[in-house]
């Protein structure tokens, strides 16, 4: 049979050039010897250009180190598989493709060779990216399912919890309206006693104890309707810097008294917000009277706000540095008649919270009770324009 210098038979050559699959013939130094029709038909070159190449010329630069290693190996008598390469076509393009060597023993006196065969992987690398794609999609579509549900799981909640308050302010109010009534008259009748006994009298101390109580009651029956039954807002523009100073002003003697020092860091853009104002005095007076009581002596009340006018939102920090509010309170702050004051009603929170509710506004906190951080600092965000209200604020 007629061998070729190559060292391998005619038929054999014939064979090798007929296999379907892309292969080359190299010597263990890589210069290739033959290529069958399946790779010429692959990389579209004429096959005398490819011949007498060193084979790693057929693929990309950054690939050649490795295919370099794969025939070191193969001369060592190992077979090598999967090496992902990029095989140069005559169009000046690069085709992925996965290369296995192995050695083709001669037949006596012949010299070894190396076969390299090279599978377009193309689709492969195709199916690949798009599963990876896929992969990527599902992970952020639950990413996204899971937020909504969660956010579902919030809104609800805090359904339920403003239900829960309705229900409950809607008692406290009504029975808060029936004591109002009978407790008037017992302030006035009492005020009158206590007018009419001399000043030295010995029933003096009692009465008045009587009109001080009564007129504490009469403040609790107050914010018991107030918070039971919201009154209708009453919306104007309104510059809120002017608010918070009148509140920190009626704030100025206790907070000499308590040698707390004031801070404020008002915004210097337009500060006019569309809200009720008398309302927003009360949130304001709630938080800055909590601030001072959570702070016996020293401290800093830190008054801060943002007014942005294309988020059309007006922040409003209010901050201390006073005992903070340890974890097992938090968890019942808000809840109506939660105090843990000596005097507190408990209704300070609550209220604020259903006035900002009723403004489409949040209420929030961040309390440390140790360190270098501690106090509390409430946070509330009303819009600047009231969604139902269509004209911007002046
Ligand atoms: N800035 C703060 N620092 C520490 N604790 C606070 C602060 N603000 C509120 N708290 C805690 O939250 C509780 C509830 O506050 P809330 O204003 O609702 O009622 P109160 O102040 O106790 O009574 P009042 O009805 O007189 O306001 C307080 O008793 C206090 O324990
Ligand atoms: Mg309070």
């Amino acid at each position: 049979m007629e061998r070729l210098a190559v060292g391998i038979h005619a038929d054999g050559e014939a064979l090798l050039k007929a296999f379907p699959g892309a292969v080359a013939l190299c010597d263990l130094e890589g210069d290739t010897l033959i290529v069958n029709n399946a790779l010429i038909v692959l990389t579209g070159a004429h096959p005398g250009g490819m011949v007498a190449k060193h084979v790693t010329e057929l693929f990309a630069r950054e690939f050649r180190p490795a295919i370099d290693e794969a025939l070191a190996k193969v001369a060592m008598g190992h077979r090598v598989k999967d090496i992902r390469a990029g095989c140069l076509t005559s169009h000046g393009t690069t085709i992925p493709v996965s290369l296995a060597l192995s050695l083709l023993e001669p037949a006596e006196g012949g010299t070894q060779l190396a076969v390299v065969s090279i599978r377009d992987s193309t689709r492969e690398e195709q199916l690949a990216g798009e599963l990876n794609r896929t992969q990527s999609e599902s992970e952020s579509l639950l990413a996204e399912l899971d937020e909504a549900y969660q956010q579902l799981r919030r809104a609800q909640d805090e359904q339920v919890r403003k239900e829960r308050l309705s229900v409950s302010g809607e008692l406290a109010a009504s029975v808060a309206h029936e004591i109002r009534n009978p407790l008037a008259v017992i302030g006035m009748s009492i005020q009158y006693l206590h007018s009419k006994l001399s000043p030295g009298h010995a029933f003096r101390q009692c009465t008045s104890a009587i009109v001080k109580k009564v007129k504490q009651l009469d403040e609790i029956t107050t914010q018991l309707i107030d918070y039971g039954r919201p009154r209708k807002l009453e919306l104007e523009a309104r510059d809120l810097h002017r608010n918070l100073n009148q509140v920190l002003c009626l704030a100025k003697s206790k907070c000499l008294a308590q040698q707390v020092k004031i801070i404020k860091r008002f915004d210097r853009g337009p500060s006019k917000v569309i809200c009720d104002h008398h309302l927003m005095n009360q949130v304001f007076t709630n938080l800055v009277m909590n601030a001072l009581q959570a702070m016996s002596k020293r401290g800093v009340l830190t008054v801060e706000t943002q007014f942005d006018l294309q988020k059309n939102q007006a922040v409003i920090h209010i901050g201390d540095t006073g005992c903070g509010i340890p974890p097992s309170v938090q968890a019942q702050l808000c809840k109506p008649f939660f105090t843990t004051k000596h005097n507190g009603t408990g209704l300070g929170l609550a209220i604020s919270h259903r006035i900002i509710d009723h403004h489409h506004g949040s209420l929030t906190y961040t309390s440390k009770t140790r360190g270098r951080q501690r106090g509390t600092t409430f946070t509330i965000k009303i819009p600047i324009t009231p969604p139902e209200e269509k004209s911007p604020t002046g």
